[in-house]
């Protein structure tokens, strides 16, 4: 069991076909409650501070070229058993295997623009969401 806050976002891909309205929605209704919103566009300085846990990837620099493209809506979402549950909602990372209803199902394109993020465990979800919010910018 997580605890009960994750960290999310909505990628490029997903603001640029506008799927912004209908993700936030299905999130809402799955019982995430949004304590913290905000659209932001990253520099590519940010971007690899961010993914910086993946910094040995093959994939970190085409990751990172990607995440600092275009602005992304960042969020922290609470409810019990957030990192989990929130993982389960949004699906694989590849949305071509994610089970189908899951977010990255309806609106991935694409192993790397899929669409959203969520914090793997409870330590990257505090980690993210201090990356991006001060106390100020949420409501709990
Ligand atoms: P996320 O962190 O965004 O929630 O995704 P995840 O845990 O499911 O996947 P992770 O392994 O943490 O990878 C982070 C993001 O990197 C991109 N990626 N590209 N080209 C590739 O093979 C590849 N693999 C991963 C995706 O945007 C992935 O969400
Ligand atoms: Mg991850």
């Amino acid at each position: 069991m997580s605890g009960n806050i994750t960290f999310s976002m909505i990628k490029p891909c997903a603001i640029s076909r506008n799927y912004t309205g209908n993700i936030i929605q299905f999130i809402i209704e799955h019982g995430f409650k949004i304590i913290a919103m905000k659209m932001i566009w990253l520099s590519r300085e940010e971007a690899g501070k961010f993914y910086e846990i993946h910094k040995e990837r093959p994939f970190y620099e085409g990751l990172v070229r990607f995440i600092s493209s275009a602005p992304i809506i960042a969020a922290i979402l609470e409810k019990e058993n957030a990192v989990d549950d929130f993982r389960t909602l949004i699906g694989n990372t590849d949305p071509a295997k994610a089970t189908q209803g899951t977010i990255r199902a309806s609106y991935g394109t694409d192993i790397q623009q899929n669409a959203v993020h969520g914090s793997d465990s409870d330590e990257n979800a505090q980690r993210e969401a201090n990356f991006f919010f001060s106390s100020l910018e949420r409501f709990y």
